[in-house]
């Protein structure tokens, strides 16, 4: 039976960490925060719902990364969230110690886990992970796509007033200014996006989607968005501890993939349990492929930074 770790166990990593127990897949949950009794004060309220919800995963509350030994999959949520008018870069430096910190203290019990990275900016962070961890490119992941792609069909939804299971949307690029929607790939009922609605509307479901994350910073006024965030996170790793494969867009290496090289970008990725067995090139139209390019850019951009800070 497998293992998953939460790090942080805040909104976004309980929240995380509960949908992924109820899913009933795996032996044990652990989560784990620096903050003494959380984790744990949070689990024992978890595992007190598994005799209503029936789900026999248990979950574990741990300041001690000892409990986390042999995980198959971590998700790290490890770091401070958007306060409004930040800017996900704003986190940068303060969560690149972070998630370097938890990265290391991870791989002292963990040999080879399939790590899910969350924590904002999250390419950089995800980049980050996979420099500090030395694990192959397929074992490290950022979760981003399937977050935007849920707004965009959620917003497409409510402007066409039809059920969410009617529609197919689609964005990659960056988590972050750069996100690239992709109409071309989006249908409602199996019609393409840009049969049903004009080229203005789709771009201002576009900039809501892109806006998204920010509206509800802005709304919550402290902390920022987890229900849609925690849904998507866990998702992933349900593909993976059940090796379904499915294909998801995920921020994952491309080497090569859309004429792009050497880079953690929001591409369709297929999911199993060995991490990313395959990113899956899809056709894009050539504005939407463009767009792709200009986000990598705008990442290795970002990357650059990154880097130049820890060298600091
Ligand atoms: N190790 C473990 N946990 C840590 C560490 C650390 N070094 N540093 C901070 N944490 C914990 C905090 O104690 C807190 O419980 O991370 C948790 C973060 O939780 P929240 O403040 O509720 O933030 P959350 O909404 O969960 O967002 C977490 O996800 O979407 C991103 O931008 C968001 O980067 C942020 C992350």
């Amino acid at each position: 039976m497998k293992k998953v770790t939460v790090v942080g166990a805040g909104k976004y990593g309980s929240m995380t960490a509960l949908r992924v127990a109820e899913y009933d897949l795996v032996d044990s949950v652990v989560m784990t925060d620096i903050v003494d009794g959380l984790p744990q004060g949070l689990a024992l309220d978890m595992n007190q719902s598994r005799y209503v919800e029936n789900f026999s995963s248990k979950i574990i509350g741990t300041n001690d990364y000892e409990d986390t030994a042999d995980s198959d999959v971590v998700v790290i949520t490890a770091g401070l969230p958007r306060k409004p008018g930040m800017t996900r870069m704003d986190l940068l430096e303060v969560n690149a110690n972070i998630v370097s910190d938890v990265t290391k203290n991870i791989l002292n019990y963990s040999k080879s886990p399939i790590i899910i990275v969350v924590t904002n900016p999250l390419d950089q962070m995800t980049t980050l992970v996979s420099q500090v961890s030395g694990l192959p490119k397929n074992k490290v992941i950022g979760q981003a796509g399937v977050l935007d792609s849920s707004r965009f069909a959620y917003f497409i939804s409510e402007k066409l007033n039809v059920n969410m299971n009617e529609i197919e949307a689609l964005t990659l690029g960056s988590h972050g200014e750069t996100m690239v929607p992709v109409p071309s790939q989006c249908r409602v009922a199996g019609k393409p996006l840009n049969e049903l609605l004009s080229n203005d509307e789709i771009s201002e479901l576009v900039q809501k989607t892109s806006d998204g994350g920010a509206e509800i910073v802005g709304l919550l006024k402290t902390g920022s968005a987890y229900f849609a965030p925690s849904s998507a996170a866990a998702t992933m790793v349900k593909s993976i501890v059940s090796d379904s494969n499915e294909v998801m867009p995920a921020c994952s290496w491309v080497d090569g993939e859309f004429g792009i090289n050497d880079v953690f970008l929001g591409v369709p990725t297929k999911l199993g349990s060995n991490g990313v067995t395959e990113v899956v090139e899809i056709d894009l139209e050539e504005s939407e492929l463009n767009a792709l390019k200009g986000a990598s850019e705008a990442v290795k951009a970002k990357v650059e930074e990154l880097n130049s800070i820890l060298s600091q």
